[in-house]
């Protein structure tokens, strides 16, 4: 019988020091490439991985990396705690173990011919991350595409080199709230940039990230553009053990966040946030 908590052995090619406390990883298997599961992608946009270190445990992440890529997969880790910890001290050649993709990840298909707003802090890069090397892969299907980032330095904002290469594509606008003397982009609040944006309200979808920023996203950016809590998606982080439905760590209301999320419609979640 095939047991379902049996992670893979992964083995770390590459780790960039992002800020003080996050780093990214990547990894491939020991064994083989990523299978693509999923029409041609190894993982949904949105899903997550449950990385760990053997003797530590394992932690629900978010995978950053393309979904179209098989050889390696990316996490961008901040460290926390016992487990986010373990993987920090990890160094390029060690061994880490991997279970998943696990959640549902975003409804990809409906955002084709529609434009796409996502707004995110540094928390909530990694499902953006790989949603827009989604979309840019299949660029001509979506209509205007925005991304919205606030950081609270320069320092802070990250996956830098990415934004450069999705800024070719994409409308990027970034904002801090304390620059640097080499700063030459905006500063300020991340809903002064709203009167940037140009997209039809009614053909267009949202995501974004929480629960702080989610609801000064809602509240001074989705609403204002005019966008509709039905067509607004968002990404729930709860704590987890076994990500497969089992231990019930993750349960919100009636749902469970690691097979009924993590991305929950705006319109269909508790508003509850803990
Ligand atoms: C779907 C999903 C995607 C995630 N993606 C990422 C990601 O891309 N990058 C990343 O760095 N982190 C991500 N997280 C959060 C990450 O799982 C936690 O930070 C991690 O599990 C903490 O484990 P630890 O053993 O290091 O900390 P612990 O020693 O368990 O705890 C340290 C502190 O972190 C808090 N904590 C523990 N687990 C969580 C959790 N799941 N959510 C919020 N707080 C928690 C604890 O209450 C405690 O205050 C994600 C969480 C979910 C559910
Ligand atoms: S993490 Fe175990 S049921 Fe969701």
């Amino acid at each position: 019988m095939k047991n379902l908590y049996a992670p893979i052995r992964a083995r770390v090619t590459r780790i960039e020091e992002l800020s003080e406390n996050v780093r990214l990883f990547r990894f491939k298997k020991d064994r083989g490439r990523f299978a693509k599961n999923h029409g041609g992608l190894t993982f949904i946009p949105g899903q997550f991985v449950m990385a760990g270190v053997w003797g530590y445990g394992e932690s629900p992440i978010g995978i950053l990396s393309s979904p179209y890529e098989d050889s390696f997969m990316e996490i961008l880790v901040r460290k926390v705690g016992v487990v986010t910890n373990a993987l920090h001290r990890l160094n390029v050649g060690d061994e880490m173990t991997i279970r998943g993709p696990y959640g549902n990840g975003f409804p990809i298909s409906s955002f084709e011919g529609k434009d796409v707003v996502m707004v995110s802090g540094g928390c909530g890069i990694p499902p953006i991350a790989a949603l827009i090397e989604y979309i840019i892969q299949k660029r001509e299907r979506f209509g205007r595409v925005y991304l919205l980032y606030g950081a609270a330095t320069p320092e802070d904002i990250l996956a830098r080199k990415r934004l450069d290469t999705w800024g070719r594509h994409i409308n990027i606008l970034l904002t801090v709230d304390h620059p640097s003397p080499e700063w030459k982009g905006h500063v300020g609040l991340v809903s002064e940039m709203v009167k940037d944006i140009e997209i039809n309200p009614l053909n267009a979808v949202a995501t974004m990230c929480g629960p702080g920023p989610m609801m000064t996203a809602l509240e001074r950016i989705l609403r204002p553009l005019g966008i509709s809590d039905r067509r607004i998606y968002v990404s729930l982080e709860r704590k987890m053990q076994c990500g497969i439905g089992k231990c019930q760590h993750c349960v919100t209301g009636d749902s469970y966040v690691c097979i009924d999320g993590p991305v929950y419609n705006f319109d269909e979640i508790d508003k509850n946030w803990d």
